[in-house]
């Protein structure tokens, strides 16, 4: 069979056609074809700014635009004809326009490079996908609060060190991710302003000798600035490696979640029952249920970090101004987009359906000194100096083990044995409902605190 050997843009300057080897290598079509409706959206704009600067009649931006129409239905309806000899999706289109219009296809590329031009398609694109993947977070976040109003009253133990620390509200508790995913989307909004800049018009790297008009195709397109360096706008990925960064951190505040999830569902703490629908058994042992998808969740952050560190490292050390590494900024940026927007939807899904054992986790906010801490407080509100306080609920504390004993087991005649400021309020202070109530401080775990909290988020503050 006789290989179709397309003519490629630049054979004018070359005698041979590339390698095979060389096309393979260098093609970017196998992931870059993602970005074609957004390289038609460019098109259109930059098409209609050369006409209405001259540099196109009337007539050509035309056959063009319709050109443009027709490939772009092609893509919808997923009939358009890719060559393994398109490098990019860039040189596919126009390769198309060419078979479609003739001669006057080439006009489209005028006082235009690839090196502008991807810029302006990942630009288009990461826009919209920071935009969806904001969506999810706020999805998510909606669960949360969801699960946190049915759990207003359920208290659990608070850990530090993974240690039972003292008692918070399970509404306090999941509302931690709300704040965390909070953040996650600041940082997505602040991104997506470095995100929303016009690169198209710096050429190849110095600008054009063309009379264009970068502020009208700014306009067409949505952009409130347009570029300010032509050198720097075509080697600049910093608004990549910003939204790398800014997911790198959700990914990790979803592991934390995840890994949550893995340890409360184990018979160890038992404190939630995963949803059959997102467990999964095993192959060999016949009694598991495992908890694989925040397993996933949590794995999948391995990539996530891995294609900011990818990306860091490709532009470290690449001198002004585009040069071909740039192109292996498309694949970590694309495997970002799709893990996390993976990651967000499972958990959204999964998260109404887990079902959290009240008993289990009131009982181990129980006992095991949880209220030493409150007991302390009681005899600051007394008078005595917290240090001294400390020691004295310190030794309380090591008696009890010594006899065998919870703290809300000892009568008023054991405790006045530490301390005559000890009277009979201090008894009805020891339970984790009493303990929870009392931490009113600002963004505390009491009632009063998460509801206000839970209000203004309702309220959208
Ligand atoms: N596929 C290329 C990329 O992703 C487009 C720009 C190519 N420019 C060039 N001078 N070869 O970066």
């Amino acid at each position: 069979m006789r290989r179709h050997v397309q003519r490629k843009a630049w054979a004018g300057r070359f005698a041979d056609a590339s390698h095979p080897a060389v096309e393979a290598f260098t093609s970017s079509l196998a992931f870059d074809k993602r970005l074609a409706l957004y390289d038609i959206q460019g098109s259109v704009a930059h098409c209609r700014m050369l006409v209405k600067q001259k540099i196109l009649t009337r007539a050509e931006g035309e056959k063009i635009l319709k050109g443009l129409d027709s490939i772009k239905q092609e893509l919808q309806r997923g009939t358009f004809p890719f060559l393994p000899s398109d490098e990019d999706i860039h040189m596919a289109i126009e390769r198309r326009l060419m078979e479609k219009l003739g001669p006057v296809g080439g006009k489209l590329h005028t006082a235009r490079s690839r090196n502008d031009q991807v810029l302006l398609d990942v630009r288009l694109y990461l826009r919209d996908e920071i935009a969806a993947i904001q969506r999810l977070c706020q999805s998510l976040q909606r669960q949360l609060v969801r699960l946190a109003k049915r759990h207003a009253g359920t208290v659990m133990p608070g850990y530090t060190h993974l240690q039972r620390a003292q008692p918070v509200l399970l509404a306090h508790h999941l509302l931690a991710y709300y704040e965390m995913l909070e953040r996650d989307r600041a940082r997505l909004q602040q991104c997506s302003e470095r995100v929303n800049v016009l690169p198209l018009g710096a050429g190849a790297l110095a600008g054009t000798t063309l009379p264009i008009d970068r502020h009208y195709v700014a306009r067409l397109l949505r952009f409130p600035r347009v570029s300010e360096n032509s050198l720097d706008t075509v080697a600049d990925r910093d608004f990549v490696v910003e939204f790398l960064a800014a997911c790198a951190i959700l990914a990790m505040h979803l592991s934390r979640l995840a890994e949550e999830l893995v340890l409360w569902a184990s018979s160890e703490f038992a404190f939630i029952e995963l949803p059959d629908a997102f467990a999964t058994g095993s192959s060999m042992m016949p009694q598991k249920k495992n908890p694989d998808v925040p397993e996933l969740v949590r794995g999948k952050t391995g990539r996530v970090y891995g294609n900011l560190f990818a990306l860091l490292t490709v532009l470290k050390g690449l001198p002004l101004s585009y040069n071909r590494d740039l192109q292996e900024d498309k694949e970590p940026l694309f495997d970002t987009v799709d893990t996390v927007k993976g990651v967000l939807g499972v958990l959204t899904a999964m998260l109404p359906h887990v079902t959290f054992r009240t008993d289990r986790l009131r009982e181990a906010a129980r006992g095991g000194f949880l209220l030493a801490t409150d007991v302390a407080e009681y005899l600051v509100e007394k008078g005595m100096p917290f240090r001294r306080a400390h020691e004295i609920v310190g030794k309380v504390v090591r008696w009890c083990l010594e006899e065998d004993k919870q703290l809300e087991e000892l009568s008023l005649a054991e405790w006045r044995r530490f301390s005559p400021l000890f009277e009979a309020d201090l008894l009805g202070r020891l339970t984790p409902e009493a303990a929870v109530d009392r931490r009113r401080s600002y963004g505390g775990t009491a009632r009063v605190q998460v509801q206000r909290r839970l209000r203004a988020i309702g309220e959208g503050k």
